[in-house]
């Protein structure tokens, strides 16, 4: 199809129509034209697609599919092979549904753990959640169907998602909530683009012509079309002008005529709304021109590659040497997750699975006992279940408790008030482990859960929203079939109290102040010398690793070139296991505000027992650069940076230091009230005003017969703090204001 021929044929009205859905799911067809309506659907962790009544929330029913582990859970395998390969399954079962576009990835970024939707979003590390994005769009789209990465940008939270305002400045939407898209739009060129609801100081995502124009498409060259989340439009020709091509849903024509009204009384340009329907029609026609509805779909394999995906991702939090169970062992399976896992979040994301297997089904034909413990839809535990439990942890030689939080507690379209597991679970457990020394806690949540009895369990395995075949994993890692090997994608801190964005997260009505910056995770946790309950990036395994030998390709590099890091992981105990090799840089000394720490590498590896393999990352200036709100740029600060290797963000097995220079100088701005501090850091300018500066010193350094508390420290201290303009005032008529003047032009031109 000649796109811009069809175009140059349609009427405005017809153009308009195609800027919103025909209804829930599909864009519009102009029949006359041979323009054909698509279907796009959620997401992101297998298919939620509707046949007949359309929702975007989840209620209604959709055909039988296949649900994957979520977000939480896939991130947390820091394995870009990995998400790729369940990216090129959900597309594949696209193709078989005739969907043109999946909506996802998700990868907001994890604020703070109330968020209902965290269990959708991947990481609090933008760096993370950008690879992983990528590697999952570009799986999906060598399916030749479309993904929409989602909610572009800053929507951090559920509470008043359609109406607050993120605010933020430049540097931390830059530094941390832009970059999992940029990344996703340079690696991976997702087809579409989908705005978020909320605004961004002040002005709604969809609406927004920095956002949507400038940074999406001029600065990171994005190709496709952006279409609205669902709602999400609030003035559709603004949008329109900003860079929004598609609304979704139908607005039932409303805005349609809008556009056109815009238009004829000349506030649209009538070429902005030809170029978004260029953009939608030549999305949708790479699709069609390889539409293959005749793609098979094996839901069978697909629910076993769920399990093995999963069991890539459960991270083992604790372990004082109770797992694996051995399969003679009895062991008792405690509390309701145990027969009926939570698997997936409740909203757009819910998948209506074909079949599921539970920890117990996948157990069958081992010496394992199942007590409920606890009942989910009440929210209780009974004396009696507990006395159950009790007894049937006392009869065993392990018993493993299923907990976790019950889909009220966590969602889309609302946030937790709290971090607490139900009060029943906790009573449990701690019961349990009183009862039974080996006690061991799986966790199903799609975000961190406080736990008040970690001290008096031997175990602990994070299991996450773990998809359909999650039992299999379960058992599978429990056992020691499958060596855990997930780490930590979020920190997991002691107290919810202890989040940075605890005081302000969720705002005043619709202002939500981003105050805590860029230091969100372990940004503030490791800065702030915190303990937390877990560190971004842990994970145990039945074995044990070592990295050393770290060798960097240079000790001096400019921002212009790269530099080669190798480090040598080692596997140093009895079993077969992969591990994360983590990269964090580090600048040691800046000027402005920097994490202690930030991950700018990270590589999944497999070795045998006592084998060992070179791993190698290469760094370019991203790696050690902040966003300069002055430059409008990245920026590196001339210094020594730290190379940080480690198995997580807190365990760093070595370390080395690598001078970068900066090659973009900041312009100048010395005026009479620079003080001699700052004038002083600075060689060029420093020269300059050194015989003046030592003037000063002596004129506020101790005299002879000055009380003797005045030192000479406290004279250089007076001085360094002091505005030049002080020079003329205290010279008594020696240096005039033109002398200041002349000075200034020098320093300014140093
Ligand atoms: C969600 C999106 C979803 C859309 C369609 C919205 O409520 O925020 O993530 O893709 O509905 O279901």
């Amino acid at each position: 199809m000649n796109i811009k021929d069809v175009i140059s044929q349609m009427t405005l009205e017809e153009k308009a129509g195609l800027c919103s859905g025909l209804d829930f799911w599909h864009t519009k067809p102009v029949e006359r034209l041979g323009v054909q309506a698509v279907m796009v659907s959620d997401g992101p962790h297998g298919l939620r697609k509707q046949d007949e009544k359309g929702d975007h929330l989840g209620i209604n029913d959709s055909i039988k599919a296949v649900c994957m582990p979520a977000a939480c859970a896939t991130a947390a395998s820091f394995d870009r092979e990995l998400i790729g390969k369940m990216g090129q399954a959900i597309g594949a079962s696209c193709q078989h549904e005739k969907l043109a576009v999946v909506l996802g990835p998700a990868v907001n970024i994890k604020r703070s753990p109330l968020c209902g939707r965290n269990f959708e979003y991947l990481s609090e590390d933008p760096y993370l959640a950008g690879e992983m994005a990528a590697a999952y769009i570009n799986g999906v789209q060598s399916q030749n169907v479309g993904t929409s990465i989602k909610h572009f940008a800053a929507n951090n939270q559920e509470h008043r998602r359609m109406s607050s305002s993120s605010n933020a400045d430049e540097r931390t939407l830059r530094e941390i909530y832009f970059p999992a898209f940029e990344t996703a739009v340079k690696k991976a060129q997702p087809w579409t683009v989908m705005c978020s609801y909320n605004r961004i100081n002040g002005v709604y995502a969809s609406e927004n012509p920095w956002l949507l124009t400038e940074v999406l498409r001029k600065e990171w060259g994005f190709k496709g079309y952006v279409m609205s989340d669902w709602g999400a439009v609030s003035d559709r020709v603004a949008g329109v002008a900003a860079g929004l091509d598609l609304e979704m849903p139908s607005s039932g024509g409303v805005n349609d005529k809008k556009i056109v009204e815009a238009v004829r009384a000349g506030k649209l340009d009538e070429a902005v709304v030809d170029q978004a329907v260029e953009r939608i029609l030549t999305v949708n026609e790479m699709y069609l021109a390889n539409a293959k509805p005749d793609t098979p779909w094996d839901q069978e394999a697909d629910h076993i590659l769920s399990a093995d995906i999963a069991a890539q991702c459960m991270v083992l939090l604790k372990n004082e040497g109770v797992l694996p169970l051995d399969k003679a062992d009895k062991v008792a399976f405690i509390g309701e997750f145990a027969a009926k896992p939570r698997f997936q979040g409740g909203g757009s994301s819910h998948i209506n699975c074909f079949k599921t297997t539970s920890a117990l089904e996948a157990a069958e034909g081992l010496p394992v006992t199942y007590t409920q413990g606890y009942s989910v839809a009440k929210d209780e535990a009974t004396d009696d279940m507990i006395a159950q439990a009790v007894a049937a942890a006392k009869a065993a030689k392990t018993a493993v408790v299923f907990a976790g939080l019950p889909d009220s507690y966590e969602s889309e379209g609302y946030d937790r008030t709290h971090m607490a597991l139900p009060a029943c679970q906790n009573k449990l457990i701690e019961a349990v482990a009183a009862a039974n020394p080996n006690t061991v806690v799986v966790l199903h949540n799609g975000s961190p859960v406080e736990m008040p009895w970690l001290g008096k369990v031997k175990g602990v395995l994070e299991a996450y929203l773990g998809g359909q075949a999650v039992g299999i994993a379960t058992v599978k890692l429990l056992y020691g079939d499958v060596n855990p090997s997930g780490h930590l994608a979020e920190s997991f801190p002691v107290k919810l109290e202890d989040n940075p964005s605890w005081l302000f997260y969720g705002g005043e009505a619709d202002k939500a102040d981003y105050r805590e910056g860029v230091f969100v995770g372990y940004r503030y946790y490791d800065k702030k010398r915190m303990d937390v309950a877990f560190p971004f990036g842990h994970g145990l395994s039945y074995t044990t690793f070592a990295f050393s030998d770290l060798r960097l390709s240079a000790e001096h590099i400019t921002d212009k070139d790269t530099l080669t890091v190798t480090v040598k992981a080692a596997n140093t105990g009895a079993r077969a296991g992969k591990t994360v090799v983590q990269l964090y840089v580090g600048d040691k000394e800046s000027t402005v505000l920097r994490p202690v720490r930030e991950l700018k590498g990270f590589e999944k590896v497999e070795l045998a027992p006592g084998e060992s393999k070179d791993v190698t990352f290469t760094l370019d200036k991203r790696a050690f650069a902040y966003w300069n709100e002055e430059l409008h740029d990245w920026h590196v600060e001339t210094g020594e940076f730290t190379i940080e290797i480690g198995q997580s963000s807190r365990a760093i097995d070595v370390s080395a230091a690598v001078t970068v220079e900066g090659t973009v100088k900041l312009k100048k701005h010395y005026d009479k009230d620079s003080i001699f501090m700052d004038i002083l850091s600075d060689p060029a300018a420093a020269a300059i005003i050194k015989p003046l500066m030592d003037g000063m010193s002596q004129m506020f350094g101790p005299g002879d017969g000055d009380d003797p508390s005045v030192t000479d420290d406290m004279g250089a201290a007076m001085v360094k703090y002091m505005p030049l303009r002080n020079v003329v005032n205290f010279s008594a008529g020696a240096v005039g204001e033109e002398v200041l003047d002349v000075l200034l032009q020098a320093l300014n031109n140093s």
